[in-house]
């Protein structure tokens, strides 16, 4: 692999794989843009909530949809019609809501297609659900993490906690599960393993080990 060639990497898996924090690592290894697609959804479940909109189809959700202008600051926080809500999006009320907001065909049509814009452009690093499978089913490189719910749930307590969010670990336990539960079962775009992914368990290792593992298949960019 080259500097200068095209290239997008997908990584997909469940909530608190570590996907997020080995994609950040890798893009800023290999010089590429990342894009966190959870916070785009979690973007739009916060703007919903904020207006008191019901996760249905229809003109006011199209209205939403039209309005949002969703980008990302140096540190790559989502920002929503140009201002940050980093805590408010990662807190348990969107998290709690996203898995309903995010299965709506119109959502998942209007993001789908900000984030092939985005990779259209520059080579990219993805982390999600759908990547491999239906945002960019023809990604050079796809991986999929998976890692034991206990281990999932202790590292999003602790993030949690750090950020001053009241919670426990049931709470966040159930949270992880039914996302799962519910993002997995959706008909549309469904958190599923690509075909030709590379499966990546990350109950045991590091996230360096994460890191080097995906480095490994990508090879050393010259
Ligand atoms: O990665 P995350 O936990 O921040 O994602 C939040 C939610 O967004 C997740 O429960 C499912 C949804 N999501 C999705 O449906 N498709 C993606 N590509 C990324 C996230």
């Amino acid at each position: 692999m080259t500097a200068s060639k095209h290239f997008i990497i997908a990584i997909d898996g469940g909530s608190g794989t570590g996907k997020s924090t080995t994609a950040k690592i890798i893009a800023k290894q290999l010089g590429i843009t990342y894009l966190d697609t959870g916070a785009m959804y979690r973007a739009v479940t916060f703007a919903a909530l904020e207006k008191g909109l019901p996760a249905e189809e229809g003109p006011a959700m199209d209205a939403l949809l039209q309005e949002l202008k969703l980008t990302f600051d140096a540190e790559n926080h989502i920002l929503i019609n140009g201002v940050s809500h980093e805590q408010e999006i990662r807190g348990m009320r969107v998290s709690n809501n996203v898995s309903i907001y995010c299965a709506l065909p119109s959502v998942r049509a209007a993001m789908t297609k900000m984030q092939r814009e985005i990779g259209a452009v520059s080579s990219c690093i993805l982390d999600g659900r759908d990547i491999g499978t239906v945002v960019f089913p023809n990604a050079e490189y796809k991986f999929f993490m998976v890692t034991d719910v206990a281990v999932r749930a202790e590292r999003r307590l602790k993030e949690l906690l750090e950020k001053g969010e009241q919670v426990t670990y049931e709470e966040v336990l159930a949270n992880l599960t039914e996302r799962d539960r519910l993002d997995s079962s959706r008909a549309n775009a469904p958190l599923k393993k690509a075909d030709d992914a590379i499966e990546i368990d990350t109950t045991h290792i590091s996230i360096q080990q994460q890191v080097q593992k995906i480095l490994d298949y990508v090879g050393v960019v010259a």
